[in-house]
């Protein structure tokens, strides 16, 4: 689809993110006409709690189910936290899997990446947000996978690697082809 709108949810909320750089990187690669937008205030967002989950819920969270609402994808890019989902994304994803049954991102395509430090890339984590996300409503594509190591960045810009390069080209524009 062409002008599909895809939202970015980051587990990291450090200023030298490398799956910051990742995310850069993912708004480089994306196809012509498609627009690839970091929600970038994860940070702000409260811990979910039901008590607060109405139609006055905070603004950082309004704000968060209003860029699901208006994107056609999503694409998750994540460090491991002690094998498992960065705190701050999981939170993430338990607001938008409400309202239960008619949850912004529902039915919409999604797929998750990111890179860290382990030589496995954090793939515990991306297979946990897979089965997360996928439970909170959306369709995750589960054939687009990519977890990289850190070190292969060797200290540079993803963008620097050509294999980086060329497999994030291919999971969005694949996550594209998946928006009806
Ligand atoms: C609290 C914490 C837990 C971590 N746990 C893991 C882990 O389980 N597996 C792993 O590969 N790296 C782990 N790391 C290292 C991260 O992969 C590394 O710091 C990575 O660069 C973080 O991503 P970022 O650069 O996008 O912030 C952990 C780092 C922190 C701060």
């Amino acid at each position: 689809m062409s002008n599909a709108k895809v939202l970015v949810l980051l587990g990291s909320l450090r200023k030298e993110s490398v799956n910051r750089q990742l995310a850069e990187l993912a708004t480089d690669v994306a196809p012509a006409g498609t627009t690839v937008e970091l929600f970038d205030r994860l940070g702000e967002v409260p811990f979910y709690n039901e008590d607060i989950d109405n139609d006055d819920a905070p603004e950082p969270v309004r704000a968060l189910r209003a860029a699901a609402a208006e994107a056609d994808a999503a694409l998750i890019v994540t460090p491991e936290y002690n094998g498992s989902i960065p705190g701050v994304l999981k939170n993430a994803i338990d607001w938008l899997s409400r309202p239960y049954g008619n949850s912004a991102f529902a039915g919409k395509p999604a797929a998750v990446v990111g890179a860290a430090l382990g030589q496995y890339g954090g793939v515990w984590a991306h297979d946990e947000t897979r089965k997360s996300f996928g439970i909170a409503g959306a369709r995750v594509v589960e054939d687009l996978k990519l977890s990289i190591p850190a070190a292969s960045f060797d200290g540079k810009h993803p963008r620097e690697n050509a294999e980086v390069v060329s497999d994030l080209r291919d999971v969005v524009e694949k996550l594209v082809a998946e928006v009806g």
